[in-house]
């Protein structure tokens, strides 16, 4: 299952961790952007036609708390700054690109998101939600798409590619990281390294076993008893090898994880960005 995103989640993750961000051999034809405006980080995703990843950085921010832009200035400095990098690295302009909103928080916030795009230098082309952005990413249909971000747990049911239920609770990466550093005793930056130190997990997830399980019955009340099948779980604060088997057992259905868990809403909402249409803001 998810050969090909799995492919493209690779190639992502070593673009975020290179030293120029860019593929310039895949970088032909209509280029598409996708900017995910994180709690956690702020993800942007250059795809060519085929879906190829082809730029993308990641940097972390404090301009969203839980899908809402605190910080507009921020957000727009930091968008800017990563455009600006990744002309030069592609040796192109970008014109267009596609931006989500978590589920629920109201057009004012899309209105924000888009305005953020623009003033940023690109026209922004769509607006979709997180969720779907991933549906999208992972060709998921019918299923339930749990994404475990920094500081919400995010729900949507789907059902021939309709959304049916969704819910967004704030239990997400940053609470595991509270519950580690009450725990241990130490700093919030010290639990921050200590919680992604993989040589550590033993350690670090029976401390934070319990935000997960947690997050469970989370899906569980937010699919009304019955998340329907595949359940997939995306987010960065996914990326622990017992996460899947320890949700699974609370809610005692199957659940799957992914590699690179945290850039497939980003990979998702590039996909959404569209740069033959008409680009504009107004609407939203
Ligand atoms: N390797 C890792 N191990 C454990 N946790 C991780 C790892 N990488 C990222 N995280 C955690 O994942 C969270 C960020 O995930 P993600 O990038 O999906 O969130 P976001 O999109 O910025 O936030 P949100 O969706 O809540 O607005 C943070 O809490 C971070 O600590
Ligand atoms: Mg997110």
């Amino acid at each position: 299952m998810f050969e090909d995103q799995v492919k493209q989640l690779r190639q992502f993750n070593k673009l975020v961790h290179s030293s120029t961000h860019a593929d310039n051999k895949l970088a032909t034809g209509q280029l598409r952007v996708g900017i995910d405006l994180g709690t956690a980080t702020i993800v942007f995703a250059v795809i060519n036609e085929q879906g190829d990843p082809v730029y993308g950085e990641s940097v972390p921010d404090q301009a969203i708390r839980d899908g809402v832009i605190v910080n507009y200035l921020d957000a727009v400095r930091i968008v800017q700054g990563i455009r600006e990098r990744a002309e030069a690295a592609l040796g192109t302009q970008l014109t267009t690109a596609a931006g989500a909103i978590p589920p629920g928080v109201g057009t004012g916030n899309s209105k924000a998101v888009a305005n953020v795009i623009e003033d940023a230098g690109l026209h922004c082309s769509n607006i979709v939600d997180e969720p779907t952005a991933a549906a999208t990413f992972l060709k998921v249909k019918t299923g339930t798409i749990v994404d475990v971000g920094g500081g919400t747990t995010g729900i949507s049911v789907f059902e021939n590619n309709k959304l049916i239920h969704v819910g967004d609770e704030a239990t997400g990466g940053y609470h595991m990281t509270l519950v580690l550093a009450g725990s241990e005793h130490i700093s919030h930056t010290e639990a921050e390294t200590l919680k992604q130190d993989h040589q550590r997990e033993h350690e670090v997830f029976p401390v934070i076993r319990p935000v997960v399980e947690k997050m469970a019955t989370i899906v569980d009340q937010v699919a009304e008893q019955r998340p329907v099948e595949p359940i997939v779980v995306v987010g960065g604060a996914s990326n622990f090898s017992e996460f899947t088997t320890t949700m699974a057992k609370v809610l005692d259905q199957p659940v799957e994880g992914i590699i690179n868990p945290e850039f497939v809403t980003p990979l998702g909402i590039a996909l959404s960005d569209d740069p033959l249409q008409e680009a504009t803001s107004d609407g939203y």
